[in-house]
């Protein structure tokens, strides 16, 4: 009997590409986050089809406010049509949105929209489809480090399991596999302390072309990976 692939429980994915997918058709680089906003949902869906739990997208990162201000305008206008989008296709197909990050610096009318899209999609079942917004991994161990103080934690309660209580992510369970595009291969400060046992894997493919076929390949690369969390396996103890 053929034994089912592994399927990474959560998949975190740095969207990297859209403005070289714009420039390659001569469109101005929003037009590229435009189509990349688009591939969202339909990815979200092709995980959630294949027994994915959570998809964690990098959307916008703390370090992204020191783009062009038409640049930041135009990415916050497409949040809140995802938002407007996903509060409505989530809830269609059973996915729960959440947020990683802060919402803080957008404006009162956006950070309502957001936290109404993630209550009307609490109670569904299926997969968790995270954005990080305004998230920076330093920036998400600080505040972290500002919580465990003011929870009165004394140093020798300090624990891996307390720590990460205090990041976006708490009750999340780590990143099995982190999917770049977009051809560079760094981490760029995302989800940092998550991804420590992560299987990392990356493509030349530009978001916006993003598809089943990407995926497909990320997960079967997965599949074949052996993951030993810094230990043996039996068969190589000598
Ligand atoms: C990088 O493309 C992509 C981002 C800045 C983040 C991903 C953004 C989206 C998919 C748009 C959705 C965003 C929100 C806020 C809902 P790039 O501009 O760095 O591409 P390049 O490396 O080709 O220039």
């Amino acid at each position: 009997m053929a034994v089912p692939a592994r399927v990474p429980r959560h998949i975190a994915m740095i969207m990297d590409g859209n403005g070289r997918w714009a420039r390659a058709r001569g469109l101005p680089r929003v037009e590229g986050h435009r189509h990349g906003v688009e591939r969202i949902h339909p990815v979200a869906l092709d995980c959630a089809r294949r027994g994915v739990e959570y998809l964690t997208l990098y959307a916008f990162s703390t370090e992204n406010w020191r783009r062009p201000r038409k640049e930041v305008r135009a990415l916050l206008r497409l949040l809140s049509s995802l938002m407007d989008e996903e509060a409505e296709t989530c809830v269609r197909d059973n996915l729960r949105l959440r947020l990683v990050g802060t919402v803080q610096r957008l404006d009162t009318a956006l950070q309502e929209k957001v936290h109404e899209a993630i209550e009307v999609t609490r109670e569904n079942t299926g997969l968790t489809l995270c954005l990080a917004f305004d998230y920076g991994s330093r920036d998400e161990i600080v505040r972290a480090a500002r919580e465990l103080i003011l929870r009165g934690i004394e140093p020798d309660g300090m624990t891996e399991e307390t720590v990460a209580q205090c990041l976006f992510t708490a009750d999340m369970p780590d990143v099995d596999l982190l999917v770049r595009c977009g051809g560079e291969i760094r981490l760029s400060n995302f989800l940092m302390w998550q991804v420590a046992y992560a299987e990392l894997y990356f493509t030349e493919v530009l978001w916006p072309d993003f598809g089943e076929p990407e995926l497909e390949s990320a997960l079967a690369e997965f599949a074949g990976r052996n993951r030993r969390y810094g230990a043996l396996k039996n068969e190589e103890i000598r």
